[in-house]
Order: structure tokens, then sequence, then C-alpha cells
């Protein structure tokens, strides 16, 4: 299958051009896969994790290994992934990610993780306009997991892109907002008690939705409130909402499809008050309960939620990729006049991510507009 005509359409020769989540797409990179060891004490991982892990076997672990055969169905997964878009006309870049050992690390200030593998590349690289937004880390574990597409940066750099990289938190024990954790579960994250808090900025790309001249951001806690603030400096001309619905990423509660349509989970967005009052009138395709399926062989330990399943790409207005397990979702969607493009996706959940948290578009056809947020 082929929908667009390569590279000819593009506008300008810089290679990086992306101002929404549904303008046709040029060109995007797949995230990767390789050993996944965690850390589940860890103060970052519960705390990132928490709304997940309360439910999960995780959290009486200190340690989570992946097995090597279900890293092996993921990487298959997301061959297919690629193999499709490549036939949609696509050009597909992968994250230089050659040795996929997880490696173990420490900081100055005395914390250890192993590395995690590029595969959620969407989490911590904005794409707006030409500008490459690199955002402040949230997970120790993430550190340098973006050192796996520099040298695809450079590339996109040398041809003109701007890239810009946020100051990088230390992540200190007292760095996190903890307020919205419950006291009894305090403890999890370590004895605070002594230490006052210096709070630091903390923003993944993924709680952002970009919608022309506005984005979206998910707001939950005082380290997104100073990561939006410092994007704000870095987009001075772009209109930054903040909305609070989830705990963080925002890309499998809220998702534009096309002007005037949004994907929405329901149970998140029970009214639409929460959101700003221009997509109040837009309208909604509501996933329910009744749309996600719990039946995952490693829902007890897994990154994400079973509303993973809303985490869809969009290839333009009307194709949109989507897992194919989701029966449900696919449905709604044909209803509402658009074209799912099923593809395999076993794993999403116990790696906390779905097709629009492992890639990164690149080159989406378009310019920046208003659509009355
Ligand atoms: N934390 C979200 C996933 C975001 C991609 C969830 O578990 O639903």
């Amino acid at each position: 299958m082929s929908i667009h005509d390569g590279k000819e359409s593009l506008q300008n020769d810089i290679p990086v051009n992306s101002y929404t989540e549904w303008h046709p797409l040029k060109e995007v990179i797949v995230g990767s896969i390789g050993n996944l060891i965690v850390e589940t004490d860890d103060m970052s991982f519960r705390y990132f994790f928490w709304e997940n892990l309360q439910s999960s076997s995780l959290l009486h672990r200190k340690m989570h290994r992946v097995p090597l055969s279900v890293i092996d169905q993921c990487r298959h997964d997301l061959d297919v992934l690629v193999s499709t878009l490549s036939r949609m006309g696509i050009s597909v870049r992968r994250p230089e990610y050659l040795n996929t050992k997880a490696k173990r690390f420490s900081s100055p200030s005395g914390w250890r993780c192993y590395s995690t593998p590029p595969y959620n590349i969407r989490d911590q690289t904005l794409i707006y306009g030409n500008k490459i937004i690199e955002t402040p880390v949230m997970v120790r574990s993430r550190m340098y997991e973006n050192d796996y597409l520099k040298k695809l940066f450079y590339e996109y750099f040398e041809r003109g892109a701007k890239w810009i990289s946020a100051p990088r938190p230390s992540l200190l024990d007292n760095s996190f907002d903890t307020s919205g954790i419950d006291s009894n579960a305090l403890h999890l994250f370590q004895d605070r008690s002594h230490v006052l808090p210096q709070y630091e900025m903390m923003l993944d790309a993924a709680q952002c939705i970009k919608i022309g001249k506005d984005i979206v951001v998910n707001v939950n806690n005082k380290n997104h409130k100073i990561g939006v603030q410092w994007l704000r400096s870095v987009l001075p001309d772009v209109c930054i909402h903040e909305i609070n619905i989830v705990d963080s990423h925002i890309d499998a509660t809220l998702l534009p499809l096309k002007p005037g349509v949004l994907l929405i989970d329901q149970r998140k967005i029970p009214n639409l008050n929460k959101l700003p009052q221009g997509l109040r009138k837009w309208k909604m395709i509501k996933i329910t309960d009744e749309d996600l399926s719990e039946n995952y062989k490693y829902a007890n330990k897994s990154l994400a939620s079973k509303a993973l399943a809303i985490n869809v790409l969009s290839i333009d207005e009307h194709h949109v990729i989507v897992n194919k397990e989701a029966t449900s979702i696919i449905r709604k969607l044909e209803l509402n006049g658009f074209i799912p493009v099923p593809v395999p996706f076993r794993h999403g959940r116990l790696f906390g991510g779905g097709f629009h948290c492992v890639t990164l578009d690149v080159y989406r056809d378009g310019v920046a507009e208003s659509y009355g947020v």
C-alpha cells in the first residue's frame, strides 16, 4: 500500500517539520528494543510509574528483567511496523542501537541504574516546526537514552534543523514533587523527611500534543510546571495550554486525529471541562472501559495500562496505525470514517509504549495553522 509519493512534496529543504499529530507523515524514526532490566526500587521509576505500579507485582521486587524471548517478539513487531510504514511510502529511520545490552551506570550523587533501550523515543524529544527539542528527563534509567538518536539529530542539524536541549535535571531524591503520593506510601520513595525539596524541571515530550499553533500539555506536578515554563521560553510564539487529565503522558488518553476530531479515554475525561475551551467543541471518539481489553499475559508486570490501545499513530487525516488486537477501537475508527491500519503489537504494555510512543515524526507535510483550540 503506498499512499504518499515520497519526498517530492516536501515543502522546504529542512529535514524536520511537524506541527500536528495528523499532517501527512513523510519521515519517522521507529524505536528499537534490547535488554530491559529495571531496578524497580529506584525512586524515580516508582514515582513515574506509580499509578500502574500500585496494582503490579513489580512493586514488591527489587529488579525486573524482561525475558529475551519476549524481547525478540517485540523486535519482530517493531519490524512489522517498519515494513508497514515503508510500504505506505514513508521514510523510516532507526536509532543507532548496536549494543543491545543494558549497561549499569551511576551518577555523581550516588544513584545507579541500568540504561534503557531507545524504544519509547517519543518521550524525550518534541519535534515542533523545524526544531528538535530534547525535554528534561524524569526517570533516572533514561538519562542517556537520547544518545542513541544523536547520530540522526546531527544529520538533521547539519541539514538545517534547529536543535535545543533542556537543562538536564540531577534527579536527586529531593528533586521530585511527591506531594501527590499518599503519605502511607511515601516510605516506598525512600525516607525524604529530612530533606527539603528542591524541585527540578522534568517534562516528557509525550506530555505534549501538537495542534498547529497550539500545544496542549499535561501538567500534574511542580516538576512538570517548571518544565512547561522552560518549554514556553523556547517556543515563545506557540500557545501552550496546560491541562491535568493523567499522571504524565497524554498520548494514551487524548490524541487529535484530524482537525475537529479527538480520540479520548472517556474514563479519564468524563467531562470536557478539563480540556481547553476550543477543544470541547471538537467531535470526540470516546473509548470506554468496554473497548479496552485486559486480556494480556503480562498485565501484572506492565508499565502501561490497558488504555495503551488508544496510543495510535496517524499517517494522515485518514489512515491510523492501530494495534490489531484493539478490535473495538478499530470499529469505532471505521464508523467515524477513518481507515485503520492494524499492526500486531504484543508487548507494548510490558515496555510501556504503543505506536505513538515508539515513533517520532520527523517530517509531516504541513504548516502551522490555528485550529481554534
Ligand atoms: N501511563 C499511560 C501510558 C502512556 C503512554 C498508561 O499506562 O495508560
